[in-house]
């Protein structure tokens, strides 16, 4: 028998083709649907972008409207998601685990077919996480305003005031860069059910599990700890030394994919200096922009050669920490702009229609043969 090629991280492996959008590791180029990132983050509406994903085309003044009435009729949630999200706070559960939960219930409510789901889905994971978040801190939720885009209503259901446009614009930005990223591991995960011919609903709740690991989408708030940790931009390399000869990783560098600077680390460092400069107040920005500096270097210095670059989490943390959000509802916003590439993979690949089922090479026991219970002894 030849010897399989094994690769445990699929590294290499093209498991498909899609659409959706393109990385290119080397150059540090992500195109969304055809635009290269630059062009759709800080312009189009989320909306837009989430048209455009589903439909290969920007959609008309008219289509638009008609989009974002439809998604803004959506957003409320079935009793039964409010019912359960209340009886999780209780719990005081973390709000990943409870946007797992809630997802899961968000095919109640007429919702039936891939359309349906994916449009319930993107509608509304920002009501699960805004009204989770505020009966996690004793308040009761806010209704979704639909007058409000997608973004602005975000944010006016976690804070219970209509953002500034400027804020809305920052959140925009965000979910638009983090909207899709090819087979990553939480879309791979929804595109791995929906190939069993299951519903989007269920590949979807696996997809925010898959996101909840820190190495996936759980980086962020550590990256952000980290900044704070630090303080002052002469302490950045004593701190960092010590983390890596602890052998410790850095959250925030590295991928699996890019050997650059992620470009939406670009994307979101300068949403990030317009926002920090707007409220007049640079003195964050400026630390990570130093931390981030420094730990590039090191980086190259205690693992020459492997290219471990700034990552998207990185200005992530700085954005949506300009924007008022705590460190815990990082990676719930992440999800919030990513189900709507992870519903446009269930689509693309309801299309296809193939089951994915990868080989393994087995290292188990051979020949081994069957003793009763008895004869196995205590
Ligand atoms: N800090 C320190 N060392 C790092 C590192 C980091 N952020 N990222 C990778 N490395 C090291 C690894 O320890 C490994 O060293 P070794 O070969 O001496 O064992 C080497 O670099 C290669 O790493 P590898 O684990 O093969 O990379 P990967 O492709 O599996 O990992 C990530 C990619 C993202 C999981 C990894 O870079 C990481 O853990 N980053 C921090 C978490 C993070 O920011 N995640 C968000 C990603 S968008």
């Amino acid at each position: 028998m030849t010897k399989p090629i094994v690769a445990p991280g699929l590294e290499g492996v093209i498991a498909g083709s899609t659409r959706l959008s393109r990385v290119d590791g080397l150059a540090g180029e992500l195109i969304i649907a055809g635009y290269p990132l630059e062009e759709i983050a800080a312009n189009a509406s989320f909306e837009e972008t989430t048209y455009l994903l589903w439909n290969d085309k920007l959609p008309n003044a008219t289509e638009l409207a008609e989009f974002r009435n439809s998604l803004a009729k959506l957003r409320t949630l079935p009793d039964a998601t409010l019912n359960l999200l209340r009886a999780v706070a209780r719990e005081e559960a973390p709000t990943m685990d409870a946007l797992r939960m809630a997802a899961g219930t968000l095919s109640l409510g007429g919702v039936e077919g891939d359309a349906d789901e994916a449009a319930a889905l993107v509608a509304r994971f920002p009501t699960v996480v805004a009204a989770y978040w505020r009966l996690l801190n004793g308040e009761e939720p806010v209704a979704p305003d639909p007058k409000l885009g997608h973004a602005a209503n975000y944010l006016y259901m976690l804070n219970g005031e209509v953002p500034s446009a400027a804020q809305a614009r920052g959140v925009e930005t965000y979910l638009n860069t983090v909207i899709d990223h090819s087979f990553n591991a939480s879309t791979f995960t929804a595109r791995v059910i929906t190939a069993t011919a299951s519903d989007l609903v269920s590949a979807i709740t696996g997809a925010v599990g898959a996101l909840k690991g820190p190495l996936h989408g759980g980086a962020p708030g550590p990256a952000l700890d980290m900044v704070f940790e630090i303080g002052q931009a002469d302490k950045a390399e004593s701190y960092l030394r010590a983390k890596l000869e602890r052998g410790e990783r850095l959250m925030g560098f590295g991928h699996r994919v890019y050997k650059v600077r992620d470009p939406r680390a670009d994307v979101l460092s300068a949403a990030a200096a317009k926002m920090y400069r707007a409220d007049g107040d640079m003195q964050l920005y400026d630390l990570a922009r130093a931390v981030e500096e420094k730990a590039v270097a090191l980086l190259e210095e205690y693992k020459p050669g492997r290219n471990l670059q700034t990552n998207v989490e990185f200005y992530t943390a700085l954005l949506l920490h300009g924007l008022g959000l705590e460190t815990a509802l990082f990676t719930p916003t992440f999800a919030v702009g990513r189900v709507a590439g992870w519903t446009a993979h269930c689509l693309e690949q309801r299309a296809e229609g193939r089951l994915i089922r990868p080989g393994s090479d087995y290292h188990g026991g051979l020949g081994r043969t069957w003793s009763s219970v008895a004869e196995r002894g205590n």
